[in-house]
């Protein structure tokens, strides 16, 4: 257990926030496997200020998901605390808001929110000095190693947003360039929590127990991320807490098992988009429920391809019994 400002975290597995990913069904879905907290996909300040209905509905979180952040995005601290304000209005039943400094997408960056605000450490922090005095919950960062590999400055912008009052912070240990490729840098972040004053939650590749426990024992972190590691391998968070927690390996899931995950988070996706929109995002997700099977091939391409109904869905699974 550790705390983010006064929110108590029970685990060390916290769910990633993946935009296009992590919709409240997701989350929902996800949720009962241990996760110790969950994050919305980014949301644009704007977005809200400007009460696109679109944007409000990222904003919607249960109460079974708690402890839940909001991620945010936007270029200015003016912007952010309105968005704040509003959402709190609209959706009080959150536990802090987490603000997105790791987005390299250019359209992102282009408007100078996401990983171009860690270009400057110093604005950085009168940016946050408002932002965290500002908001009445806690308020975390997620943020890369830096630009490139020539502007790493990660250690100053933790000093920064430590000095502006952030209550945790995210560390994707890649750099804003390399995107989602190549390895994360763990060499580069050995032992970095001790020089820090707030929790550390760390973020690369983590997609199994010996991996992400490798990165805590580098780290010292508190808590790792689950991100693309846990798309349609729900059951990685169930064998990563056992793990942590001493109680051994878990097995791996088997294909039957696979096929009921998916088919509990294909329900709970209809349930929050409608049948169709369910489907077409399904196309993107359910394929990875059977990846690692070798004799899953063609199942994997007709789940990529031919989603159009539940009934479609549950026409490709039949031929997966009960083993
Ligand atoms: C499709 C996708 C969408 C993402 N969206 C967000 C986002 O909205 N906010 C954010 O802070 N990080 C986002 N990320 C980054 C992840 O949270 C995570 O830090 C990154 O994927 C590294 O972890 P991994 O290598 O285990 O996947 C996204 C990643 C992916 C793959």
């Amino acid at each position: 257990m550790f705390k983010i400002g006064n929110v108590k975290i029970n685990g060390k597995v916290v769910l990633a926030p993946m935009a296009g990913v992590t919709s409240l069904a997701y989350r929902n879905f996800m949720k009962p496997f241990g996760v110790a907290l969950t994050v919305t996909e980014m949301v644009s300040d704007c977005g809200i200020i400007y009460d696109n209905s679109r944007t409000i509905e990222y904003i919607k979180t249960t109460e079974s998901e708690r402890p839940v952040a909001i991620q945010l995005f936007g270029n200015s601290a003016e912007n952010i605390c309105k968005a704040m304000d509003i959402v709190l209005k609209v959706n009080p039943n959150i536990d802090m808001f987490d603000i997105n400094l790791g987005c390299p997408a250019p359209k992102v960056v282009k408007t100078g929110a996401g990983s171009a605000l860690l270009k400057d450490p110093k604005k950085l922090e009168e940016m946050f000095k408002i932002i965290c005095a500002h908001s009445p919950i806690p308020v975390t960062a997620k943020i890369r190693l830096g630009w490139n590999e020539e502007n790493i400055n990660f250690r100053e912008n933790i000093k920064s947003l430590e000095n502006a009052g952030i209550a945790a912070i995210g560390l994707h240990a890649r750099t804003t360039r390399a995107g989602y490729a190549g390895k994360p840098r763990w060499d580069l972040v050995n032992n970095l929590r001790d020089e820090m004053s707030v929790p550390l939650i760390i973020s690369g590749d983590m997609y199994d127990i010996s991996y992400a426990s490798r990165a805590l024992e580098i780290t010292h972190a508190d808590a790792i991320m689950v991100a693309r590691g846990g798309v349609g391998n729900p059951k990685l968070i169930e064998r990563l807490n056992s793990y942590f927690e001493g109680k051994g390996e878990l097995p791996y899931p088997t294909k039957w098992e696979q096929k009921q995950y998916l088919l509990k988070f294909a329900d709970m996706l209809i349930e929050e988009k409608g049948e169709y929109t369910a489907m077409m995002i399904l196309r993107g997700i359910a394929p990875k429920f059977f990846s690692g099977f070798p004799d899953a091939k063609k199942i994997r391409s007709k789940l990529a391809s031919a989603l159009t109904t539940k009934e479609s869905l549950l026409r490709i699974l039949d031929e997966i019994k009960e083993e």
